[in-house]
């Protein structure tokens, strides 16, 4: 019986060393070790013969069957090489050839100096909320106590979606309705930023685009002074454009704050000497800020006896125009690959 094994392994020697096809291959794999094999119909012996021999024969069978297998994978893995090779020589590709340059993806200058500010304002406790860009008017201005006759409502500033008696909605004039929208959901104390587009019916030119982008800030707690909106953003703006970065506060109007200022930044081309980019007064503005008005805790339901509160305001584009010199704010939106190409961030 051995001496019939070994005639079978020696003939699938031969066979399978010959073998030029995986279609052939095919053919010996069923041929030697499938259910019509010559070895599987040995089987059949079993049943005449004594347990004690069974395991031996069995042994021989399993031992034949794995040897065989070994043979049909060496020859397996002998024809997929023998394919890889002929197909690369049969093919006309230059295999010497330069690969072409991938391109490599990089972060938009917004999405950088968002980033920037969300990294300094979580390091200092703050959360990031997210507002809605289609707002209703309650919220972009009723709620942040902007009177009914304000030209800002007016429709030639402002992009109404809807616009009847009942129901006005608008596209967000301003980051500001978030500070109300986290008012409304929230407790004091409260300390957020929200980043985000906002939209005003400007035409393009240089400074200006129908869509920007602002970042909102809004602490509310007991005891919140303009000192410590003084220190926020001073410590905001040192992190942003250097240490040397100084800040300056103008008082100004809004109605949301009282009393409001609007915040100038030592100019960080010029130091403060004097240039273009700061049109030679040595500061730019940069964000508007204030004390939140009782008025707008009242619209909320925050007891404005026992908490105070700070806002701000900054425009995320003029902030990128400045920092990488960008002279014409369109640049952010058109997408051009070779202008977004240009920006990495060195933190
Ligand atoms: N929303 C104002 C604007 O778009 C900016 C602003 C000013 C935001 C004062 C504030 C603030 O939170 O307190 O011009």
């Amino acid at each position: 019986m051995k001496d019939k094994f070994q005639e079978i392994i020696k003939k699938a020697t031969i066979d399978i060393e010959n073998v030029q096809s995986f279609h052939e291959l095919n053919n010996l794999k069923s041929r030697f070790t499938g259910k019509k094999s010559e070895i599987k119909d040995f089987m059949k012996y079993l049943s005449s013969m004594t347990p004690e021999e069974r395991p031996a024969f069995g042994k021989m069978v399993n031992d034949t069957l794995e040897e065989i297998g070994k043979l049909l994978e060496e020859a397996e893995q002998r024809l997929q090489e023998n394919d890889y090779e002929k197909t690369i020589k049969s093919s006309q590709f230059d295999y010497t050839m330069p690969g072409r340059p991938v391109l490599r993806g990089g972060k938009h200058p917004l999405t950088l100096v968002q980033e920037q500010i969300e990294d300094v304002m979580i390091s200092m406790g703050f959360q990031v909320a997210e507002g809605f860009d289609i707002e209703d008017d309650y919220h972009n201005f009723d709620a942040l106590n902007t009177p009914k006759d304000h030209p800002s409502r007016n429709l030639a500033d402002t992009f109404y979606v809807v616009k009847n008696h009942d129901e006005d909605l608008l596209l967000r004039t301003h980051t500001s309705p978030a500070q109300i929208r986290v008012m409304e959901k929230y407790k004091p104390p409260i300390k957020i930023i929200s980043p985000g587009r906002a939209y005003r019916n400007d035409k393009f030119d240089p400074t200006h685009s129908p869509v920007f982008h602002q970042c909102e800030g809004l602490v509310v707690d007991e005891g919140i002074s303009f000192k410590d909106l003084r220190d926020t953003i001073d410590i905001l703006l040192k992190k942003m454009f250097g240490k040397g970065c100084k800040s300056r506060f103008r008082p100004h109007f809004f109605p949301f704050t009282e009393p409001s200022a609007e915040v100038d930044v030592s100019c960080f081309n010029c130091a403060g000497k004097g240039c273009s980019t700061c049109k030679n007064s040595g500061w730019i503005e940069l964000f508007g800020a204030g004390m939140v008005h009782p008025n707008v805790f009242d619209m909320v339901g925050i007891d404005s006896e026992k908490y105070t509160g700070f806002a701000f305001g900054c425009g995320i584009d003029r902030i990128a125009m400045l920092k990488f010199h960008i002279p014409d704010i369109r640049m952010l939106f058109e997408n051009d690959i070779r202008f977004l190409q240009q920006f990495t961030f060195s933190r």
